[in-house]
């Protein structure tokens, strides 16, 4: 960061602003993974009788951050409040991705300005990928100096420190690490209910040119085989019922282990034979998709039968201009690979419309292949430009009417593509994890299938966490309602 204005205010040794340029240098020096993680005696009751609250934006990694982070705080004494209002410390746990997630949380920003006023004790902290922004660092530092705290996606275990920091600096406490750190295994964890996830690696070296992730959350590095399996191990003796593995780009796990020949298929078939019934993983790039991979999840067991693939664009010149590294064609092949061997397999996607000088034969192209793919639904986004990128610098002369109405005629195809595969389980009897009440239709009780589809019935509350067969009695588009045929016998 060269040509950043000098903020007015003589910053504490924990001013330390994210350069876009640093966070880019992917070092070939070997990342340590650290199993000390403690919290200082004298933090352990810094929090007691006050109240936190965690605001969440984003993607699953982020609200497994937000499980680390309230772990760390509770273990300072904290608890949780719902209320922002009787809260000490509000942490916002940004998103990066789209313009519209920061637009969100600056504006929350602007509501709790008032709060602050009312309360100038409280602490305010801004975490996440947002963090990680340059831009969005000076913004908060001129704009929003009611702020007390910023720290990245890097430093998060630094969180206890921060916080002793904050409560006691009379200026805004930054610590944001451009560069990836090492690998903090044992941060506490408070999960929630049935499902449960775990982290197998972090960061992304894909550099897809309008994605902001690679800069917000560094180079790729993976957590060690034993400590992810210890991890899921411990989760299965806990009793979770469903884990998802998490990381932005899960195909290229193990890519970076020097000493071992160790790969996302190696560490799928090792979870195959731990007792936990439903296992999941999110996101792939069918770059790195491999056939042994295919070979291990169609073995099924605890593999469920979804697959999220994302594929941004089905046109080769729009793919190319993402720098995805595929064309349409190898994804179709890919597609029919998956499908060949595992026949009942549910497929999803993202998909971006209106990347710079999308024509609308390119789009004509997205629409063919998801007609091809028949995918069972799908997220689409309109493309939004992230500072620093190269697409931000593409010139775009596709008008935002034209990206919207390409966004709704895509949507339409995708609600229709997802009516038809939910006709397939008509009248089927399918298992269902049950989640509990359902929050829009208290009469209902919620739970989803192998393949992640909500369903509805009448039943005991009771039968929260259990699984049970469901008969389909009527298909929705985004829905199934169904009656109970069998409640499975408890696992010892
Ligand atoms: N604009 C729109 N969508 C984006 N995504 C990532 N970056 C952008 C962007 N700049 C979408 C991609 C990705 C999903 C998590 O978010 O489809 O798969
Ligand atoms: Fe972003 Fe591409 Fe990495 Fe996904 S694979 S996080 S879209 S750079």
């Amino acid at each position: 960061m060269t040509d950043r204005k000098k903020p007015a205010k003589d910053y504490s040794i924990y001013f330390q602003p994210p350069s876009y340029r640093d966070a880019k240098r992917r070092g070939k020096e070997d990342v340590r993974v650290h199993y000390d993680f403690k919290i200082a005696d004298d933090l352990k009751s810094m929090g007691k009788g006050k109240f936190y609250h965690i605001q969440t934006y984003g993607c699953q990694m982020n609200e497994h951050d937000s499980e680390m982070m309230m772990g760390m705080l509770e273990e300072m004494g904290y608890t949780w409040t719902d209320n922002r209002e009787e809260a000490d410390v509000i942490l916002l746990n940004t998103c990066a991705v789209r313009e519209n997630a920061e637009d969100r949380v600056f504006g929350e920003l602007g509501h709790l300005k008032s709060l602050k006023k009312e309360k100038p004790d409280l602490i305010l902290g801004v975490c996440g990928c947002m963090s990680q922004e340059e831009g969005v660092v000076n913004r908060i530092l001129t704009r929003h100096q009611y702020v007390d705290l910023i720290f990245g996606t890097h430093n998060i275990h630094r969180l206890p420190e921060l916080l002793r920091e904050a409560v006691f600096a009379k200026e805004m406490v930054v610590e944001v690490w451009s560069k990836e750190g090492d690998i903090i295994e044992n941060l506490p964890k408070k999960r929630a209910g049935l499902k449960a996830w775990v982290n197998i690696m972090y960061g992304c070296d894909k550099f897809c040119t309008y994605c902001i992730v690679p800069y917000t959350r560094g180079k790729e590095r993976s957590r060690r085989p034993a400590d992810v399996i210890a991890e899921v191990r411990e989760l299965a003796r806990q009793g979770y019922k469903e884990i998802t593995l998490l990381g932005q780009n899960v195909n290229a796990y193990g890519k970076d282990f020097e000493d071992i020949d160790y790969r996302f298929a190696d560490l799928m078939a090792d979870i195959q034979k731990i007792d936990i019934p439903r296992v999941r993983f999110t996101t792939s790039h069918p770059r790195d998709f491999d056939d042994k991979l295919i070979e291990v999840l169609a073995r099924g067991g605890n593999m469920v039968e979804h697959i999220h693939l994302p594929v941004q664009s089905g046109s080769n010149e729009i793919l190319k201009k993402m720098s995805r590294k595929y064309t349409r064609e190898s994804y179709l092949e890919l597609v029919r690979k998956i499908k060949e061997a595992i026949p009942n397999v549910v497929l999803t996607t993202d998909i971006i419309v209106g990347f710079p000088g999308e024509t609308d034969a390119q789009f004509e192209e997205t629409m063919s292949l998801v007609r091809e793919a028949e995918f069972a639904s799908a997220f689409t986004f309109i493309y939004s430009p992230r500072e620093g990128t190269p697409a931000a610098k593409m010139a775009d002369d596709v008008p935002m009417e034209v990206k919207k109405e390409r966004l709704n005629r895509l949507n339409e195809l995708v609600a229709e593509l997802s009516l038809k595969d939910n006709m397939k389980l008509s009248g089927q009897t399918v298992e269902v994890l049950v989640e509990g009440v359902s929050k829009n239709n208290p009469e209902f009780l919620s739970g989803r299938t192998r393949t992640n589809k909500l369903v509805h019935f009448k039943g005991p509350a009771s039968l929260t966490g259990q699984f049970i067969d469901v008969k389909i009695t009527e298909v929705q588009t985004w829905l199934f309602k169904g009656e109970i045929a069998a409640v499975h016998a408890l696992e010892a």
